[in-house]
């Protein structure tokens, strides 16, 4: 047989070059590249005879499952965020941020499942056995059944696995300290932690355990070590949060078995976290309704309606260049808000600085915000306040036109349930709900909104 040739891999995105490099082409990292053994492990075994496999229609498969089996942890926020549950024989990576609270949610979910009955096993590479019960101690998880072990060895971790009873889940914290026998390369290279993860979903397919793999996140915000991890798994969730602010979003942004764009939402307090039902609440909590610069705007996380407050602060600048600032907002979106406010509604921004904040350290993602964006802006300017009682939304488009957008009803009718008896949205939504007793302003274009706050 042919040696292997080594291969050169990129720790950051896992691209494969032929010879080795200072500079990455696949994600333009620099000094990232490692030599690697590309059979690392697996299956280099020699002469393995191919296994015939066998096909199957779908319609003979109708009648056999029809739903995953999950497993749900009691825990609201989390069930929400994976879609109902954890699925059976399913592999799912939660990213985030080191000191986060990755493993304090983890431990709170092995402690829930456990007292509903379920056989977890914890399996810590970064603290001792004693600290994971530190944790638990503080979280209220001591008197629970689950099983505790460090270990950051593959080989070892599977054995400890099969020792106990067959678990349900299992929780890796986290893939970047797993490490295999059978790879040779070091401890936290592409090769390692890929080898290590593929072991931990063969595991998991094999026996119908959930494995739930913790990763951290680089700054650049992702999963440290190879990109492909990702493709690996089932469902991918990343734990956010400002950690200046005490609460934690779980998003899901890959789910083979369940929706991608819904949140799970929580709260980080001296016992662990506690879930939040109504983040609307808590993103309107510290609202000065008085000041100019502040709009409530009406948005929607996967099926939920979340409000959330935006503030603008524009100054007239001393500066040649005026400054843009922007926090938890796409600072692209806001020169595009600003440049349809010159072109077509004369609100002139040249000379002035601006800065956006969204309330509460939360990210907004929906071009939605648009309106509500402009409408702090332009208030701001004015030194106007808008209406304590009036929420917005719509997305604005280039030409100053606004677009109805997805959700109307839904959007409106969390307005109402908060005590909000005003809308500003775009002309011509669907699904207004009928006999409501808000007032709801339809307008057509950004100058028509300017016009009215202004006026
Ligand atoms: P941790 O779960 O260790 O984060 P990760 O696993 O993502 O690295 O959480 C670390 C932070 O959470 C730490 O700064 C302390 C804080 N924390 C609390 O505020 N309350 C608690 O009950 C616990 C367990 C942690
Ligand atoms: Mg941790």
């Amino acid at each position: 047989m042919a040696k292997a040739k080594t291969q050169f891999v990129c720790q950051n995105c896992g691209t494969v070059h032929s010879r080795w490099a200072g500079k990455c082409d696949g994600c333009g990292e620099w000094n990232t590249i490692v030599e690697e053994d590309p059979m690392g492990g697996i299956g280099s075994g020699p002469g393995k005879a191919p296994k015939k496999g066998r096909a199957v229609t779908l319609t003979a498969l109708s009648g056999e499952i029809e739903e995953a089996p999950r497993i749900p942890t009691g825990m609201g926020e989390l069930d929400r965020a994976t879609g109902g549950g954890f699925v059976r024989g399913s592999a799912v990576l939660i990213g985030g941020d080191p000191g986060i609270g990755k493993s304090t949610l983890l431990m709170q979910a092995a402690a829930a499942l456990s007292r509903r009955g379920h056989r977890v096993i914890y399996v810590s590479g970064e603290e001792a056995v004693a600290q994971v019960r530190l944790r638990a101690q503080r979280l209220g998880a001591a008197d629970t059944d689950v099983l505790l072990a460090a270990e950051t060895n593959v080989e070892d971790i599977l054995a400890t696995i099969s020792e106990s009873k067959r678990p349900d889940l299992v929780i890796i914290d986290s893939i970047q300290t797993l490490w295999s026998d059978t790879a040779d390369s070091a401890p936290g290279t592409v090769t390692q932690v890929r080898t290590g993860v593929q072991a931990m979903i063969r595991y998991a397919k094999q026996t119908g355990a959930t494995m739930v793999l913790v990763g951290h996140v680089t700054k650049e915000g992702q999963i440290a070590g190879p990109r492909v991890v990702e493709h690996m798994v089932d469902a991918v969730l990343y734990f956010e949060g400002d950690r200046g602010h005490h609460y934690r979003i779980l998003r899901t942004v890959k789910n083979r078995f369940g929706p991608t764009d819904e949140i799970g939402v929580f709260e980080m307090s001296d016992k662990g976290l506690r879930e939040v039902a109504n983040p609307s609440e808590l993103f309107l909590g510290e609202r000065n309704e008085k000041a100019p610069g502040a709009a409530v705007f009406a948005g929607m996380e996967g099926t939920r309606p979340v409000l959330v407050e935006v503030q603008a602060l524009v100054a007239a600048t001393s500066l040649g260049t005026p400054r843009r600032a922007v926090v938890g907002w796409d600072s692209s979106r806001l020169a595009m808000i600003l440049a349809v406010l010159e072109a077509h509604c004369g609100v002139r921004l040249g000379q002035h600085d601006v800065y956006l904040n969204v309330a509460g350290g939360y990210r907004i993602r929906e071009p939605a915000a648009d309106m509500a964006i402009a409408s702090a802006l332009v208030s701001s300017l004015a030194g106007l306040a808008l209406p304590a009682d009036c929420v917005y939304f719509g997305e604005v488009s280039l030409s100053g036109a606004v677009r109805p957008v997805a959700h109307t009803a839904q959007r409106l009718k969390e307005a109402e349930k908060l005590g909000f008896s005003a809308a500003v949205l775009p002309a011509a939504s669907p699904d207004l709900p009928k006999g409501s007793k808000g007032k709801w302003r339809e307008v057509d274009s950004l100058p028509d909104l300017v016009a009215r706050i202004a006026g």
